[in-house]
């Protein structure tokens, strides 16, 4: 192996695993030769009412049709309870942290199955039906599963927005797909503090009504007991509902391609996309990652970190594992509280086996230092993962040496919810690991690196990261604008599926994610577009025009750089950048917080007047030696002007 920091597969991790290297390459081979031959087989893994005869039927060309298994019918939510009942009807299906310490729940298989019955009987009895479009935004309760697998269950589409995005964000969700329903919870709690759910769902659905979309009917979750509004007729409460009707409720018969979820993302250009995710592919993918990248094994307990708000949290809190019959522990905090050894803790208290979190968090617990790892045992760990952003080498050797104690293995998966589920990454018995590298394709993914012009680059390469061919986990389309999906995922590379991440492969074939190479930036993990900042900072009466650009941060992997040119005669003072961050957070939400807010009388750009972000780039990262050519700008005085004011000296 060409590389530092490599870590070969250790004998205990290739002992009992599901996949070792030769059935890795055998199956991958036979996966990339013949995927009508290697899905058929694997789709039968999870249960279909009706089989299907077609496997797979695919064009990245022209208008792009994607369809897998498409004359199959099944349901999500049959296939995740339904099927595991004979035999593990008393296992737990998810244990709940809270964000208390002593609060904690147990949920098995059979009481899961009631639950999700009652609130899609509640759905159903509110007019909800096939194809409608219902809106979770709710905190990390078990509510919140069943609120999404009842969905499922009754064929409606969810849309789940994260419990962190303000009402304005909120309401943008809720009007693009036209939801008229919306499930809810008083408030939710993190880190010992209130979240105004409900306060903020009312503030949308004034909003939303204004944008031409009326929310119907509201289902309240009671979490903390906090005061909330209440619109009679409209919001309804949960435990009132659920218990007027029946715990049992026919799973509706749906097609492979009929939607399943929504989930908005952001882009490097307008608002944010509602990426839409189909039935049976779908969850043939996310159940089969779940179990190979984990090698998931029955009986383990599995905890992904994430937000269901994301979609990690769809597919490997929900959906993957109990497709798979699994335990999947959902956790209502965060990491550092009530102290900086919660998630070690966590871990022992219920005997975690597979945890997988993001380098954010990791990084952030490095900082605050070994001892608060290193009291707690950790023992029950076998597998550990990282999603969400390239993780540094320094961090991947504290993950694997402090936390792992060097006895588990990492998987370093990179996906994106474009994806589905995790396209590139290594398998615990199979893959030799090397910190800061996701490795090799899973089954059935052929990535290829492109450079600036399209040409395709063979062997040890950096370019732009594009797929060649689908898998069944792939979204289909943008909801509502198949015109947009075509443009933005399928027009820079030709028959191509474009990433938007920029990658290296080394000599032994191993693929390095170096991060975006749009205008799309990595704060904590969270995805943020450079445009939706900036839209938020020029809708301030004071601002004339923003650019928004990312640079490296310690902690949080990107931080967010803005350059605001303030109207004339408006003064730039410490009050007005305050205002401007609290605008920004009323906008978006707090994970759009500007890091640094730098005033420039005015920005770089091209006599055509396009803002040249590369060198807005480069003042942000202090690198600005290397500004390159400024000869081309229309005034190449702002430049210096930028220098001299920068926010990031060193
Ligand atoms: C980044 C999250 C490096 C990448 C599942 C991608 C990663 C974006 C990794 C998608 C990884 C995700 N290594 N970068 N292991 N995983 N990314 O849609 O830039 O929230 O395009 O999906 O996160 O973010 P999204």
């Amino acid at each position: 192996m060409s590389e530092d920091h490599v870590h070969r597969v250790q004998p205990a991790w290739k002992k009992n695993a599901l996949i070792d290297n030769d059935t890795y390459l055998k199956w991958y081979t036979d996966s990339v030769k013949n995927p009508d031959k290697f899905w058929g087989k694997h789709g039968k893994r999870i249960d279909w009412f009706k089989p299907y005869s077609k496997v797979k039927n695919t064009a990245f060309d022209g208008k792009v049709s994607i369809k897998w298994f498409e004359d199959g019918e099944t349901n999500v939510s049959w296939n995740c309870i339904d099927r595991h009942l004979k035999k593990r009807g008393d296992q737990t299906a998810i244990i709940w942290e809270g964000d208390n310490p002593y609060d904690d729940r147990k949920i098995t298989y059979n009481e899961l199955y009631a639950h999700v019955c009652r609130l899609a009987n509640v759905m159903k009895k509110h007019g909800v039906k096939k194809g409608d479009r219902v809106t979770i935004y709710m905190p990390m309760i078990p509510e919140t599963a069943y609120a999404m697998l009842a969905c499922t269950r009754i064929g409606a589409i969810h849309s789940v927005v994260f419990g962190g995005f303000s009402p304005d964000a909120l309401a943008g969700r809720i009007d693009d797909c036209k939801s008229t329903f919306v499930i809810t919870a008083d408030e939710g709690l993190r880190g010992g503090k209130p979240i105004p759910l409900k306060d903020n769902t009312d503030k949308a659905i004034e909003i939303a009504a204004n944008a031409g979309t009326k929310v119907e009917k509201v289902v309240v979750v009671r979490r903390t007991g906090g005061k909330t509004g209440w619109v009679a007729g409209r919001d309804v409460w949960y435990h009132d509902e659920v218990a007027t009707v029946k715990a049992e409720c026919k799973p509706e018969k749906m097609k492979a391609e009929d939607p399943l979820f929504i989930l908005y993302t952001s882009g490097s250009t307008g608002k944010p996309k509602g990426v839409l995710h189909t039935t049976a592919g779908y969850l043939v993918y996310v159940s089969m990652t779940h179990q190979y990248v984990f090698d998931y094994h029955d009986g383990d307990i599995y905890w992904c970190t994430a937000d269901v708000g994301w979609v990690t949290g769809h597919s490997y809190i929900v959906y993957g594992p109990l497709a798979n019959g699994a335990t999947t522990l959902m956790f209502e905090g965060v990491p550092n509280y009530p102290s900086q050894s919660r998630f070690w803790e966590v871990i022992d208290k219920h005997k975690v086996n597979i945890f997988y979190t993001a380098p954010t968090a990791l990084r952030a617990l490095m900082g605050a230092g070994d001892s608060h790892v290193t009291k707690t045992s950790r023992k029950s760990l076998r597998v550990l993962g990282t999603v969400g952003e390239p993780i540094n080498p320094e961090a991947w050797e504290w993950y694997f040496n402090v936390v792992g104690n060097g006895k588990v293995p990492i998987v370093d998966t990179w996906w994106q919810t474009e994806t589905g589920g995790i396209l590139i990454t290594p398998l615990p018995g199979a893959t030799d690991l090397k910190a800061g590298s996701a490795t090799r394709p899973f089954f059935g993914v052929k990535p290829q690196l492109v450079d600036g012009d399209g040409k395709v680059l063979e062997g040890v390469a950096s370019g732009s990261l594009c797929i060649t061919d689908s898998w069944p986990g792939q979204m289909r389309t943008v909801y509502g604008d198949h015109e947009r999906f075509v443009q933005t995922y399928f027009s820079t590379y030709k028959g191509k599926y474009f990433t938007g991440d920029g990658c290296r492969r080394d000599a032994d074939g191993y693929y390095w994610i170096t991060g975006r190479v749009d205008d799309v930036i990595n704060v904590s993990g969270h995805r943020m577009g450079t445009a939706e900042v900036e839209s938020a900072l020029v809708s301030h009466e004071k601002v004339s025009e923003a650019a928004v650009v990312g640079y490296p941060h310690d902690i949080k992997g990107q931080g967010i750089y803005c350059y605001v040119t303030l109207m004339a005669g408006e003064k730039p003072d410490e009050e007005l950048r305050k205002e401007l961050v609290a605008h920004v957070r009323k906008d978006i939400g707090a994970i759009a917080t500007p890091d640094k807010i730098q005033f420039a009388p005015g920005l770089p750009k091209t006599r055509s007047g396009k803002i040249m972000r590369r060198i807005l780039r480069k003042i942000a990262e202090d690198d600005f030696a290397a500004l390159g050519d400024t000869s081309t700008l229309a005034d190449p005085a702002v430049v210096d002007d930028l220098v001299a004011n920068r926010q990031n000296k060193r």
